[in-house]
């Protein structure tokens, strides 16, 4: 994600203000954006046993990040999906935004042509290795092709009801950055596990199809506090009931 110094700021404050302990993060990459980020904040701000749930689907991406973020012992990256992978490709399955796109001209999708099948390929955790053009293969590959021929372990799926639930009464912090085509189906499963418990969200990309249906959710409903709404990098922050 984008990090500028109005970001920072608003981190530090909310961070050092709240004295949150409890962090959570879907999308990783390779450790150095967003997760130092909050972790270096985390450290300035001189809270006490942190903790840091940070989810990465790629392989790849998450032994590098895993190798970039030993310096921060109160991170744990987890290699996995944050959502069920089911319902993850039922979800780009049945997406409107997707199937009738051009009736969205002003949400930023990344492929104008095949635009399922380019985010069935991006959740596929293959993002280091794969070309993502979404030109070859055609549907049944992409879903295979997210299967990579077995299923996911259950395990490594559904992460966001599994790890979240643990501190889902403790004010977290969670940041949602993860794959664009299912960053409406991540909001959604936030919100369910989280409930009428208080937290603090952050979206980004809020002009892409990954957050823009969040970010217009959280704008319309009283009960979140925006913090942060920054149009030009399409990032917002809120609170929950807070
Ligand atoms: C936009 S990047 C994250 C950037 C990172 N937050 C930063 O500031 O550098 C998105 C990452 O999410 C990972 N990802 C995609 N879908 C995911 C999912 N459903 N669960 C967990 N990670 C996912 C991708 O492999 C990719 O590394």
């Amino acid at each position: 994600m984008v990090i500028d110094e109005a970001f920072r700021e608003v981190l530090s404050r909310i961070i050092g203000d709240h004295r949150i302990q409890f962090f959570f993060e879907s999308g990783t990459f390779n450790g150095l954006g967003s997760t130092t980020l909050i972790s270096e904040t985390i450290q300035n701000a001189g809270i006490d046993k942190p903790v840091f749930y940070t989810l990465e689907r790629d392989p790849y991406f998450y032994r590098q990040a895993c190798e970039n973020l030993k310096r921060f012992p109160f991170v744990k990256v987890f290699n996995g999906l944050s959502v069920d992978e089911k319902e993850a490709v039922k979800f780009l399955e049945n997406d409107d935004y997707l199937t009738n796109h051009q009736q969205y001209p002003d949400i930023y999708i990344d492929n104008l042509e095949n635009p399922r099948q380019f985010y069935l390929n991006e959740i596929s955790g293959n993002l280091s290795r794969k070309n993502n053009s979404g030109k070859s293969g055609g549907f049944l590959a992409s879903v295979m092709s997210l299967f990579g021929g077995k299923k996911t372990e259950p395990e490594r799926q559904n992460l966001i009801a599994t790890l979240l639930a643990d501190m889902r009464n403790k004010k977290p912090l969670i940041l949602l950055d993860s794959a664009g085509g299912i960053g409406y189906l991540e909001f959604s499963k936030v919100r369910e596990v989280m409930g009428d418990n208080p937290y603090f969200i952050i979206l980004d990309d809020t002009h892409h199809i990954k957050h823009w249906r969040s970010r217009r959710d959280v704008l319309v409903d009283k009960r979140f506090t925006v913090i942060h709404d920054d149009t030009t990098h399409g990032r917002t922050i809120a609170a929950w009931l807070i």
